[in-house]
């Protein structure tokens, strides 16, 4: 097989020389035909054996072949169809007789590009060799034409592969970015929900130090009323209970005057009473700290108002936790507190409710906590900032003063804590205090 690029130089410019190989064992047919198609300005090579122009045509590049259709080696129908699997493209021309008319249309099917019947017509045969020149021309100039094509799309193939291993790349580096930058977004979103909600906390408890220096502050203006109201007070009623005391055991018992002096009796110890509790509220306490548990110091609180609670059948049920730290504090106004807190719950609760009494301490063991948990009716929303309000009371006249809760706030506040309120009406209520340790 000839290569198609030797093809390509090898073909410029023949259509001026185009090569002939002519194959016939009549010397004499030979000779004319070469003569002839010389004379016409072809470049002519001639053999006179099938064999000699199937060697020829592996080593030259011709443009078309003439051949006999009987020779003696073999026939120019075997020699055509060697010649096609030598060089498919190659235009083979045949001369034959007369009688030799069936053997010519045969040559055709096989393949053959003309055929020349003898004698020739040297017109004729002249125009054919152009004919199958200019047809292998054409043929070589689509090879060349299809090579070419086929080298460009190679090539531009092999570009686009580049621009498209290029592009892959970015992508993925592109897609590398956007991951980083979704990791950055996503950190940058939970470092604002982390200082969200540290502003949260902080407000929170700048909220709740700030209603607790209120409370504070309203309590030591009222602890110092108090303290006057409660000197200017104690002095006339110490003169007066000793004297409806005499006056009303003088008069008979059955008489309408020994009545109206012990209401008048009973009511100056009521007023007694809530100046004592005025003293209590303003007095600076002279106790002295003592290391307490306590988990004790309700156990001893309970066993002097227990009694009440049993009657009523309400159940008291202890969850003190075991390792509670101990804490510095004055027994006795502890002691005030918490049973301050239990009677409220008890004044709150119906029969045969509930009260909790939890006691624990915080992680890092540096303050415990007593809560009282009870399941009555709770406190209006409205109330629960009022309920630390000296004198604020829902009970009726005679029931409540409104002043326990504010001295148990005092207290509190004094060893260094501090009390929470937390309810829902209807659901309860939790009050908590917290002691330092
Ligand atoms: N456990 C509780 N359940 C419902 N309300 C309560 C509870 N503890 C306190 N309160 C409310 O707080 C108010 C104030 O209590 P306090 O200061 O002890 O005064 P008092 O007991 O004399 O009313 C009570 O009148 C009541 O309305
Ligand atoms: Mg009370």
């Amino acid at each position: 097989m000839l290569s198609l690029s030797g093809k390509k130089y090898s073909n410029m410019g023949k259509t001026k020389q185009a090569k002939i190989l002519i194959v016939d064992d009549d010397p004499e047919v030979l000779e004319s035909v070469t003569s002839l198609v010389a004379g016409s300005g072809f470049s002519v090579t001639s053999c006179t054996t099938a064999k000699d122009a199937l060697s020829l045509i592996q080593i030259e590049d011709f443009d078309s072949v003439l051949s006999d259709i009987q020779m003696r080696d073999i026939s120019g129908i075997e020699l055509l169809e060697k010649l096609k699997t030598i060089n498919a493209e190659i235009p083979v021309i045949l001369f034959t007789g007369h009688a030799e008319i069936d053997f010519a249309i045969n040559a055709i099917k096989k393949g053959a590009f003309d055929f020349v019947t003898k004698p020739f017509n040297p017109a004729y045969l002249i125009e054919s060799i152009k004919k199958a020149v200019k047809y292998h021309d054409l043929i070589i100039m689509e090879k060349n034409y299809t090579f070419k094509l086929e080298d460009d799309v190679k090539k531009k193939s092999a570009e686009l592969e580049a621009t498209i291993e290029i592009l892959k790349s970015e992508i993925a580096e592109r897609r590398k970015a956007e991951e980083s930058l979704r990791k950055a977004k996503n950190e940058i979103e939970l470092w604002n929900k982390e200082l969200e909600k540290r502003v949260e906390d902080k407000t929170e408890e700048l909220r709740k130090s700030q209603s607790q220096l209120v409370q504070s502050e309203k309590l030591s203006a009222m602890g110092e009323m108090a303290g006057g109201l409660a000197h200017e007070l104690n002095s006339p009623l110490a003169g007066l209970l000793p004297m409806l005391e005499k006056y009303r055991d003088l008069s008979k018992k059955d008489a309408e005057e020994y009545k109206e002096l012990s209401l008048m009796l009973k009511a100056c110890n009521y007023m007694a009473k809530i100046v004592k509790a005025f003293v209590d509220f303003s007095g600076e306490s002279k106790g002295v700290l003592t290391t307490l548990n306590i988990n004790d110091v309700i156990e001893d609180t309970l066993s002097f108002s227990l009694s009440k609670f049993k009657k009523n059948g309400i159940q008291i049920v202890k969850e003190y936790a075991e390792d509670i730290p101990v804490i510095q504090g004055e027994k006795t106004e502890l002691q005030q507190v918490i049973l301050n807190m239990i009677t409220n719950a008890g004044d709150a609760l119906p029969d045969y409710g509930r009260l909790i009494i939890k006691t624990g301490s915080s992680e890092d063991r540096k303050s415990v906590f007593t809560a009282f948990i009870d399941n009555g009716p709770g406190i209006d929303e409205k109330n629960i900032d009022r309920i630390f309000d000296p004198f604020f009371t829902t009970k009726r006249p005679g029931d409540g003063i409104g002043l326990g809760l504010s001295v148990s706030y005092k207290i509190i506040e004094k060893h260094g804590g501090h009390i929470e309120a937390k309810s829902e009406l209807g659901k309860g209520a939790k009050l908590t205090i917290f002691l330092p340790c």
